[in-house]
């Protein structure tokens, strides 16, 4: 039968007889997946490892520290922080398309990692959180035209790269990561974190993504993010979001008519987020949420909350 401690020991062997006294890099997103496996190769190799931890511009508000703190003063992972945020802003200048997006989102992130191995020959290989869902969802939908969402997280790296991946997740689901994180000692507040897209807030802006956007958006996520979490409804739900729509509607703040954009949140329940139902939230805890996003952000003044489950819909909103 499968345990934890039965896949942790077979994983971390493996990993060692793979890689042998080469070097390994893993890109850390801030998210269980990464962060467990970042941890598994650290158990099998120590220091061989060295972990990356990219600012893209596109994660939530203080993200980027708080995430770096962890890995390094409670993981004692070695990591490195690399803001390449402008070079990702430059990239999505002017772009709409969902899927343009995230391929350019992707090829940066390979770009980055791309400098990082070209400064040190001993890399070689990847180490990725690439899960069971992302590599049946990855398949499965390949219809005649395309996959109906990429997920840059599968996939294919340059093949001038020459780095092989290191994928030791890649037959499990959320919850089994969760499990084979909490036995590699990580913090319990860390593994209970919603889940994160790869692509971040650059795919919750329902439009060419801009630092004014963001900038507005990590504002909304944060209200709804730390409401759920001080309301104790943060862990009740799979994952919760919040998308900035392209709409800007009339509204009235004292004696002035406004004019001013949408915020949509989202909250779902779901067990693989393969299929989810949206999450029913308290209307006093929406109500409340809903006052100070208005009150509290500027550029905004209506909420919206997503009653869609998956399928038809899915969790992001692009
Ligand atoms: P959807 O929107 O497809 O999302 O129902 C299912 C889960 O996958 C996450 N997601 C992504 N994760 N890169 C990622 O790393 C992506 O491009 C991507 N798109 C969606 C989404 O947040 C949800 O948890």
């Amino acid at each position: 039968t499968w345990t934890a401690q039965s896949f942790i020991e077979s994983t971390v062997e493996e990993i060692r007889e793979r890689v042998g006294d080469a070097r390994v890099l893993c890109g850390l997103s801030g998210g269980v997946d990464s962060t467990v496996v970042a941890t598994l190769v650290h158990k099998a190799i120590g220091d061989q490892l060295q972990c990356i931890f990219v600012d893209n511009g596109l994660l939530r508000k203080n993200e980027f520290q708080d995430v770096l703190d962890l890995y390094e003063e409670e993981l004692h992972l070695p990591v490195k922080g690399v803001d390449a945020s402008d070079r990702f802003l430059d990239g999505l200048e002017g772009v709409f398309d969902p899927e343009k997006k995230r391929k350019i989102i992707g090829n940066i992130f390979i770009d980055v990692f791309d400098d990082i191995v070209e400064g040190d020959n001993d890399f070689k290989f990847l180490a990725q959180g690439t899960l069971y869902p992302d590599v049946i969802e990855s398949i499965s939908f390949k219809g005649p035209s395309a996959t109906i969402k990429s997920h840059h997280n599968v996939g294919g790296l340059p093949e001038e790269m020459n780095l092989a991946l290191v994928e030791p997740v890649r037959e499990l689901f959320k919850d089994e990561v969760r499990n084979v994180g909490r036995q590699l000692g990580i913090p319990d507040h860390f593994i209970k974190r919603h889940p994160f897209p790869g692509p971040g807030l650059g795919i919750r802006i329902i439009s060419d993504v801009t630092k004014e956007k963001l900038d507005l958006l990590r504002e909304v996520d944060d209200i709804f993010i730390s409401e759920l979490r001080q309301q104790d409804l943060y862990d009740e739900v799979w994952q919760a979001l919040a998308v900035l729509l392209p709409v800007q509607s009339v509204g009235v703040m004292g004696d002035e008519r406004t004019y001013e954009f949408t915020a949509a949140l989202r909250a779902v329940t779901s067990v693989d987020g393969m299929t989810a139902d949206w999450a029913h939230l308290p209307h006093p805890f929406l109500a409340h949420v809903s006052n100070r996003i208005i009150n509290e952000v500027p550029g905004i003044n209506r909420v919206v909350y997503d009653v869609s489950s998956k399928p038809p819909s899915t969790i992001e909103w692009e």
